[in-house]
């Protein structure tokens, strides 16, 4: 392809695939696979690498994000982001509108719109084209996250369409639909890492991540709500947002002009009824003034405008009693308080169970059984108890002894130093974990081994077929054949059978065959090693040659992996020191099961750096820091994150972390510079 042809394929390939993200993100109606999509963006960004110059900066491959922020960089706000007067009650909105009646003094028209419950966010465009984009901060300055947002699809880089404003700023809300929040938390939970709370903190703590392409990854989405920017061609707030529409921009179908308070209450009574519904957290409705006459007349206090309202659903919140706690042993062994309360409709079902969380919160919350309790559905997914009403409180209410035995092998309970959380110690021989385990070492994304369920797991282990996920190798048709589980049938007082018949011993066979061609990266995940999930096990899988490396590395040799912390490394040095853990190793191993790494045999340059161990840290001219590190590896050597007795160097660019220094100072660890590596390889 000569340079006009690439200059021309990658203009068509830009458009296209602006055209597709919009379709995707904006309208949520693709109109092409996501294969064919990836070839696109593939092609592109093999064209944009060997010809950068006619890259275009509306280009997608600007979004799958880079290199580290250091620090997010303050910006004034061009007009102060201001807040909104907000209610709980509907006599207030009565109250708003009679206000605003009499202020003006002629027939008014208003605009409902959705108070999303995220991160407000301004965006700045100059000439089409994304230049800035400001957190709310203090409301007169706020974090430059545009290396952030730049990474979130719905938002249009580049603008088309007619009458574009050479510059103006528009704003709204950064979310994370609750799918998204739920998958992160999941997946957070699996790494041993903190989970958010909501989907607004996930939203928020997003947004200021550091690296811009772990950003991407967590979904994030936007609507916008209102364009401060003065002097542009528009009467009414509604033909802003329709024009904003218009040239890209993702603006909520739930918005309406309403002439009179009826309509209004109408339109919050409906997004009341549709709100669970909503594949998005919303905390209440905003009613704005519709005309910017009007609004220009009405003015602002010294927070708020006088022309909008925000009218906020009160969290639902049930009142009923504490009946009493179980227990709950997570796969892991980790203790959850349940509580089980005598049901209560909330927000669309009945409320019968709520979760406590740990020792912790049943002591802050001071709760006792037999109390009376108020539950909320806030914006968290699962209800929970906020607080208990001390008034009512039964003489005979009984305080919580938190258990110290497991309730389900009796165990004695531990709990780890920094931990809220309790856990049963007894791994292998505890029901509910090795169940757990079980059913986690056949999931989808560990061993994939469909044709087993939990419930038929259950039955295996019922039945004493299995205990261990190594049993499940020695299983045969014979043992399999005419299994059978009852159910017994309360209503009827029959009991109802199921059995295996050959079809389904076959296939459970054949599944547990076929699980033999796992890679080792997910038979690692799938063992559940507590703290490796499936990016951990990743790192360990591509560090290590295979399972006898992994099981003879030492602590601090874990520690030097990527990604590896102390908690992680002290847990996987922890399983591979039970004997009963390398038996079972040892059983999977003779039956086939994949321990041995597939990586390929990086191509070295050259052995100068002999196994020498590097911190890199900084930004460095000229080189991405990724760069640096394969040159590393290149030249024999071995990349860690953090600072240890075993670096060899600590490779320091530009803005190198402070506590880096300091841990490599301590330790007596050379600090080189770029130059001094470059020499060393040379
Ligand atoms: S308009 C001057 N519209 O609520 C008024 N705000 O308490 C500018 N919010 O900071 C805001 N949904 O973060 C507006 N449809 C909506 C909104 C909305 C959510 C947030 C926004 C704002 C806060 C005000």
């Amino acid at each position: 392809m000569d340079r006009e042809q690439a200059k021309e394929r990658i203009r068509e390939l830009t458009r296209q695939i602006n055209q597709h993200n919009y379709n995707y993100y904006v309208l949520s109606r693709p109109v092409i696979e996501d294969y064919d999509f990836d070839m696109l963006l593939e092609e592109l960004i093999t064209l944009e690498k060997q010809f950068p110059e006619y890259a275009l900066p509306d280009s997608p491959t600007q979004r799958v994000g880079g290199d580290l922020t250091k620090e997010f960089r303050q910006i004034f706000h061009k007009y102060p982001m201001l807040s909104l007067g907000n209610t709980y009650s509907i006599e207030e909105v009565k109250d708003f509108e009679s206000r605003i009646h009499k202020l003006l003094g002629e027939s008014t028209e208003y605009v409902c719109e959705l108070k999303f419950d995220g991160v407000a966010i301004g965006l700045t465009y100059q000439n089409g084209k994304l230049v800035q984009a400001v957190t709310r901060g203090d409301g007169l300055k706020g974090d430059d996250v545009y290396t952030n947002v730049k990474t979130i699809r719905s938002i249009p880089l580049q603008l088309t369409g007619n009458n574009i404003p050479e510059e103006f700023e528009i704003r709204g809300e950064i979310i994370m639909p609750i799918k998204s929040f739920e998958q992160l938390n999941r997946f957070r939970e699996e790494e041993g890492e903190e989970t958010f709370a909501n989907p607004r903190n996930a939203a928020a703590g997003s947004i200021k991540l550091q690296n811009s392409s772990e950003v991407v990854k967590r979904h994030l989405d936007c609507y916008l709500y209102y364009i401060p920017t003065p002097g542009l061609p528009f009467e009414t707030h509604y033909e802003s947002l329709m024009a904003a529409r218009s040239w890209g921009f993702k603006i909520s179908s739930h918005m309406v002009r309403c002439r009179n308070i009826g309509e209004i209450f109408e339109f919050i009574d409906n997004i009341g009824t549709i709100r669970p519904d909503l594949p998005f957290n919303i905390d209440g409705v905003v009613i704005k003034v519709n005309s910017f006459r009007q609004q220009e007349e009405l003015g602002y206090t010294a927070k708020s405008p006088r022309w909008a309202i925000a009218y906020k659903f009160k969290a639902e919140r049930a009142s009923t009693l504490l009946l009493s706690i179980d227990y709950q042993i997570g796969r892991t062994g980790t203790v959850t308080p349940v509580a089980n309360l005598k049901p209560v409709p909330l927000a669309g079902t009945i409320v019968k169970r709520a979760t406590l969380h740990n020792a912790d919160i049943i002591a802050s919350l001071d709760v006792r059984i037999g109390d009376s309790v108020f539950v909320e559905k806030g914006g968290e997914i699962i209800p929970k108890i906020v607080s208990v009403d001390l008034e009512k409180r039964p003489v005979d209410a009984k305080k919580v002894d938190f258990i110290s035995k497991c309730p389900e092998c009796g165990t004695p309970l531990i709990r780890r130093e920094g931990e809220a959380a309790y856990y049963c110690p007894n791994e292998s021989g505890c029901p509910p974990q090795i169940k757990g385990k079980l059913e986690h070492f056949i999931s989808r994304r560990a061993m994939n081994i469909e044709s087993l369920g939990e419930g038929k797991i259950e039955m295996l282990y019922d039945q004493g077929l299995v205990s261990n996920i190594a049993d499940l190798y020695d299983l045969t048709y014979e043992q399999l054949f005419g299994l059978k589980k009852i159910f017994p049938e309360e209503k009827s007082k029959k009991e109802k059978t199921i059995s295996f018949r050959k079809k389904t011993v076959e296939n459970i066979l054949k599944g547990i065959d076929a699980s033999r061609n796992t890679p080792f990266e997910r038979v690692l995940y799938a063992i559940g090693i507590r703290y490796v999930g499936e990016t951990v096990a990743k790192k360990l899988a591509e560090h290590f040659s295979g399972i006898d490396a992994l099981m003879a590395a030492s602590k601090e040799e874990l520690i030097t992996v990527e990604e590896i912390g102390e908690k992680i490394a002290q847990s996987v040095v922890c399983y591979y020191s039970k004997p009963e853990n390398r038996e079972i190793i040892e059983r999977l191993r003779n039956k086939g099961i994949c321990f041995e790494s597939k990586r390929e045999e990086k191509i070295k340059v050259s052995n100068r750096l002999n196994e020498k161990i590097f911190v890199v840290s900084g930004v460095f001219e000229g080189y991405s820091r990724d760069e640096v590190r394969k040159m590393i590896e290149d030249h024999g050597g071995r990349n860690a994150t953090s600072v240890s007795s075993k670096t060899s160097y600590v490779l320091a660019g530009e803005n190198m972390g402070p506590e880096k220094k300091k841990k490599a100072e301590s330790l007596g660890v050379p600090i080189i510079s770029l130059d001094e590596f470059l020499a060393m390889i040379k």
